[in-house]
């Protein structure tokens, strides 16, 4: 079944969604040997199972995990086809002191993806968070724009070759400022004008003429008001990228998720289509999955967060425009949730594929069902 989950092809998408539910549960289609934790028969990768679909599948990963960590280096060369910096591409990790960029970290990420055949994935040329302090002044000035577009200059001209993709600019909505719109309150130059995006995607297209430029946000998929707003700020903001003639090729939906949040199918779909129908291709960039509310045993945190996936998932791949899924770390052991969102019981939290010991849970099995379930994508990569 090919058909996109928009309102008027809402029912086919449904019936095959209510069976991918009904073969979860009774963990048929020989990817699940009986229970959740296992060998899938076939032994395919996430990158496997996505590349039959014409579709992406990779995960971010920081440098002191990479080092640290042989297992994971394995788990990541068997799951990923693409990996992206953590946090050691951000202005702030970069360039605390103005004029002199270490990339050294960021480097070692783009060496080990190198080696193993890894595309890589750059984040973020241009976000109102992580940045240095020189800049937090310099920004507001005179200079701003200048300092601003530079930065996008300097970073996307340094990786020039070695990174796919950019997220030229991450979360430039914030309906809460107040602002027309919805647009953030930073730069404060560009009151609220979304003018300086275009700009930045201007710099990164003449800075590698090559990559594919992404802009990136959060908080769409849940049916709050306050989603409602994002939902409708981003994508107000994305029909003036392109109608303005900025050189951006997709929408990011990082897609930071917690179990038992209110999810409507249909809006999430329309949404998507939405965001399609201005010519954008989408990646879901930063999945994981919070698991706070859930305060029974492990199997039923795990099992929650698989379902949780599952639902969001399925409706995401219906949609012919989304060609790639990254999830925010591959193992719970490297969640950033960990230290942004502790579980008051202090155990980890349970947002990612694999577990602290590398092993599949449920939510790998979940997307693995999601993947091979995926409709086919005429054109096999977005990066030929
Ligand atoms: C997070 C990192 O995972 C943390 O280590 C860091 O302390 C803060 O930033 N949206 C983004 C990412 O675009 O850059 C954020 O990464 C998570 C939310």
């Amino acid at each position: 079944m090919t058909a996109s989950c928009s309102s008027d092809s809402g029912t086919g998408c449904l019936t095959r969604r209510s069976l991918l539910s009904g073969a979860a549960a009774l963990g048929v289609a020989g990817l699940m040997p009986g229970h959740s934790h296992g060998t899938p028969t076939d032994g395919l990768g996430l990158k496997d199972r996505a590349a039959r679909r014409g579709l992406v599948f990779g995960a971010a990963v920081n440098a002191h995990d990479l080092r640290r960590s042989a297992a994971l280096r394995a788990a990541l060369q068997r799951d990923c086809a693409i990996i992206t910096p953590e946090n050691e591409m951000k202005w702030g990790y970069v360039e605390k002191r103005r004029g002199y960029p270490d990339y050294r970290d960021a480097q070692a990420i783009a060496n080990f993806a190198a080696k193993q055949g890894l595309k890589l994935r750059g984040h973020a040329a241009m976000w109102y968070s992580n940045i240095p302090n020189w800049v937090k002044e310099a920004i507001s000035g005179e200079q701003g724009h200048d300092i601003m577009l530079r930065r996008v200059e300097a970073v996307v001209s340094h990786f020039r070759g070695r990174v796919v993709e950019w997220d030229v600019v991450n979360e430039a909505i914030e309906p809460r400022d107040g602002l027309a719109d919805g647009m953030r309150r930073w730069p404060e130059f560009a009151k609220g004008d979304p003018a300086y995006i275009v700009d930045c995607f201007h710099a990164a297209r003449a800075a590698d003429p090559d990559a594919v430029l992404v802009y990136n946000d959060w908080g769409f998929e849940y049916n709050w008001p306050v989603f409602e707003q994002r939902r409708k700020s981003v994508l107000i903001l994305l029909e003036k990228l392109v109608s303005a003639g900025a050189p951006i090729d997709q929408f990011g939906i990082q897609c930071h998720c917690k179990i038992g949040n209110d999810f409507d199918e249909r809006v999430y779909a329309d949404f998507l289509a939405e965001a399609a129908a201005l010519g954008l291709k989408l990646s879901l960039t930063e999945l994981d999955i919070s698991d706070i509310p859930e305060t029974g045993p492990i199997e039923t945190r795990d099992q929650r967060v698989a379902d949780h996936a599952r639902m969001i998932l399925s409706v995401a791949f219906d949609q012919p425009a989304v060609v790639k899924l990254m999830t925010w770390g591959l193992s719970d052991m490297t969640s950033w949730l960990n230290a942004q969102m502790p579980r008051p019981d202090g155990t980890l939290q349970r947002a990612l594929p694999l577990d602290e010991a590398m092993k599949r849970k449920p939510l790998w099995y979940a997307i693995a069902e999601c993947l091979d379930a995926a409709p086919e994508r005429p054109d096999a990569s977005p990066h030929p």
